[in-house]
């Protein structure tokens, strides 16, 4: 098992990272939230294993969980989602102190997040994330919130967890698809802060496909330190924590074109990292061998470097123009400066970005 501690001004709380872990995580809430009562959010696809696991934990522990389910579609992720959460929780009259326990993925993460930062004005928050991209992305860092139809993300907190269990051993009934899409935040990871998790991804990309458990140990481990550190650099994103979304606003105008429906997040992050690097290139900030090895290795993992049927550049660019993060009319991108450093660029000039979306194309 291993540990990483993510260490703010006025909080701190440990990441722990092993196969096998949904079995110790009642005895781990326990110390991090002592309380005889809790509530368990499940993703309803997985209330009969890996929930049925936590809740078996929790009530080893001595716990007596209020479990509640929902469904892990973007379009569940909304305040009716939140409301709905609430009320086994009034009806149980569950107390300040009483912890917030998400199992599932990103969206279980951020929605039973924004419940544990509401509740009688927030209660201690637990993540058990269950897919590769909640557990190197979206449990570690406090972001948590709901959709509106207006945007994805834009009602929400940084309620910080209390407790990260990661149990590595669910990323092996996890769907293939998701699996991969998981790693586009790896490789994302090293591309921004870390070349030599960018290699260690290449070299070892057979185990990591293989499921290999001490490679999807060093795998989380490696990703979520580079998260933490991330985060304790910059917990509000005033500055570096946008590195963060390196790919992620031509991923945005992909998922947005495209209604959500086509492609899932971490293909859409692989198209837009390929298209942020090659912008990069075209640009002159960095040598064209980064956004070459980029498109190599991601296509070695399976994750997508070209699509052929995006919807029309014009559309694209109108989605990245009406984006919360222009300024004068130009995108804001992070964008590489070479392997393991980027940039936070607002000049780029929108041909050139035009130009990025039809690269995809060929
Ligand atoms: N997922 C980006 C962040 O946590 O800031």
């Amino acid at each position: 098992m291993a540990t990483v501690d993510l260490v703010l001004p006025h909080h701190r709380y440990p990441i722990q990272i092993g196969p096998g872990l949904l079995a110790d995580l009642g005895k781990m809430v326990r110390e991090a939230a002592p309380h005889n009562r809790a509530t368990l959010i499940i993703d309803d696809k997985i209330t009969e294993t890996h929930g049925a696991a936590a809740r078996s934990s929790l009530e080893s522990a001595g716990f007596d969980p209020v479990a509640a389910t929902m469904h892990a579609g973007e379009d569940h992720k909304t305040l009716a989602t939140v409301e709905k959460l609430y009320h086994p929780m009034l009806d149980a009259r569950l107390e300040r102190k009483s912890p917030v326990v998400a199992v599932g993925g990103g969206i279980v993460g951020d929605t039973g997040g924004f419940v544990a930062a509401s509740y009688l004005r927030g209660v201690p928050f637990v993540q058990c994330p269950t897919t590769l991209l909640a557990m190197v992305d979206a449990s570690v860092g406090g972001k948590v919130g709901v959709n509106m139809p207006q945007g994805k993300n834009l009602i929400g907190a940084f309620h910080q967890p209390v407790l990260v269990v990661i149990d590595t051993d669910t990323l092996k009934t996890l769907p293939k698809r998701d699996f991969i899409c998981g790693l586009a935040e790896c490789i994302k990871h090293g591309v921004i802060r870390d070349p030599d998790l960018f290699d260690w991804i290449d070299q070892n990309a057979d185990a990591i496909l293989g499921l290999d458990s001490s490679a999807l140990v060093e795998l989380v481990e490696r990703n979520v330190r580079i998260k933490a550190a991330v985060v304790m650099e910059d917990e509000k994103e005033a500055g570096v924590r946008a590195h963060l979304n390196f790919g992620h606003t031509f991923a945005h105008a992909i998922e947005a074109g495209t209604e959500y429906g086509k492609y899932l997040h971490g293909e859409a992050v692989s198209l837009g990292m390929v298209a942020a690097a090659r912008l990069a290139t075209d640009t002159g900030r960095c040598d064209a061998a980064v956004a070459d090895k980029l498109t190599v290795l991601l296509s070695k993992v399976g994750l997508p470097t070209t699509a052929k049927d995006l919807p029309a550049t014009s559309k694209l660019m109108d989605i990245m123009l009406s984006d919360k993060k222009v300024a004068d009319g130009k995108v804001r991108l992070v964008l590489p400066d070479k392997l393991g450093a980027v940039s936070i660029v607002s000049d780029t000039p929108n041909d050139r970005v035009a130009s990025a979306w039809d690269s995809l194309r060929s």
